[in-house]
């Protein structure tokens, strides 16, 4: 197996094909049944990846690009060992890639990991197809094995950005006179879960954490889709960090009342200006935490930064379906503690919470102006977004290049 081993926390279960010709194997959580329940599924091919991808079985910045290149690198290993031969020439396996990476490209608009991957895997396969002696087989593995260098970059980037977030909150929270550990608030789920492993925003909250440093964490639950009571919270449990769960209009409130040293999120895209996009809710804990005076902190691996799109007002929002908002699915609270007893199997269940024919509007994503951004925290570092230096009441946290 290639990847964090952790038992229930691994969103991505993936082994390399052999050097024989046994086919390399993808499967992923399947993130719509979590907290109660741990089932994996296959993802053979393109057509799989897109599914779980689109339906959320698995979902995050990273972990979509990641599973959406494997789920390509487990279907061209299977193409390339089929009989008869599909695949007469290298840039048969050129033409192969780019079609289904751009099929691929249409599962979620919003993270730009997704698109950087796949331009980054295309520029791969068309160096390996033109170079000298080039075969449908060296193609295709130039593919595979760039493929499969990104679940273990995810987690070594991860890492990276656990550690100098960590150390910048620590150093603001001394700076301003407050006490060797700290509180934080983060949104959505940006753990092992939405990575290939450890997280970012969540990996500087495992991080302070591990250090000693962590007096307390708040998520907040995140509706519509609730990555944070149920993902981000299965996490928090699962490790035993100190947690508290929050309803999402809460925010304000902790803030206003708890000393909190950071507000820490993850990020779909950050464009050229600073501004990023990422999960519904996050807009509006930047302009609490400004009110507030609490740094805002977006932590994302730098595959996440688009120099291509200008400012936010150019990044798509995905909308999503009405359902997402008007039901709500989990466990059905049994009768009693014997009942509880009684069951064996935990099945998640959906039911409808709103009243129906009401119109929903349901964007997965805002933008945040990148004058409430304290800084952006990548491997590389911790950055302030180019247009914020001077954004007047911009609370004040150590910036390293
Ligand atoms: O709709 P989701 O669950 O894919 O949205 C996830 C987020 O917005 C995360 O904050 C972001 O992708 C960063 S995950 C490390």
């Amino acid at each position: 197996m290639t990847g964090p081993q952790s038992s229930t926390l691994q969103a991505i279960k993936y082994s390399r094909a052999g050097l024989s010709l046994s086919a390399g194997s993808l499967q992923v959580l399947d993130q719509l049944r979590l907290p109660f329940e741990t089932v994996y599924e296959n993802v053979a091919n393109c057509k799989d990846g897109h599914h779980v991808v689109r339906s959320m079985k698995v979902r995050g910045a990273p972990a979509i690009a990641i599973v959406a290149a494997l789920s390509l690198a487990v279907e061209l290993h299977f193409v390339l060992t089929s009989t008869p031969a599909v695949f007469p020439t290298a840039l048969s396996v050129q033409d192969f890639v780019d079609h289904k990476l751009n099929y691929l490209r249409t599962s979620r608009p919003t993270a730009v990991n997704l698109f950087e991957a796949a331009a980054r895997l295309e520029k791969v396969v068309v160096a390996a197809a033109s170079a000298m002696n080039a075969t449908s087989a060296s193609t295709a593995n130039a593919y595979i094995s760039a493929a499969e260098t990104m679940l273990e970059k995810d987690v070594e980037d991860n890492r990276s950005i656990g550690r100098h977030g960590a150390q910048a909150i620590i150093e603001a929270a001394a700076a301003a006179g407050a006490d060797n550990t700290v509180q934080v608030l983060t949104h959505c789920n940006t753990g092992s879960l939405a990575t290939a492993g450890w997280g970012t925003a969540l990996g500087i909250i495992r991080e302070l954490h591990v250090t000693g440093k962590l007096e307390h964490a708040y998520c907040t639950e995140t509706r519509p889709y609730n990555q944070g009571s149920r993902l981000t919270a299965y996490e928090l449990v699962h490790e035993q960090i100190p947690a508290t769960l929050i309803c999402d209009s809460m925010a304000s409130a902790l803030m206003n009342t708890r000393k909190i040293a950071a507000v820490i999120v993850g990020a779909d895209r950050v464009a050229a200006n600073g501004d990023t996009a990422n999960k519904i809710g996050t807009y509006q804990l930047a302009i609490a935490a400004r009110y507030h005076g609490v740094p805002f902190i977006v932590a994302a691996p730098s595959t996440s930064i688009d120099l291509n799109t200008a400012t936010g007002a150019d990044i798509v929002i995905e909308e999503r379906a009405a359902v997402e908002v008007v039901r709500v699915s989990g466990r059905k609270v049994p009768a009693s503690d014997e009942a509880a007893e009684a069951t064996s199997a935990p099945a998640t269940e959906t039911v409808h919470v709103a009243a129906p024919g009401i119109n929903v509007w349901n964007p997965a994503f805002d933008v945040t102006p990148s004058h409430l951004i304290t800084c952006v925290v990548t491997e590389h570092g911790v950055a302030l977004p180019s247009t914020s230096s001077g954004a007047g009441s911009q609370p004040s946290i150590d910036m390293k290049a």
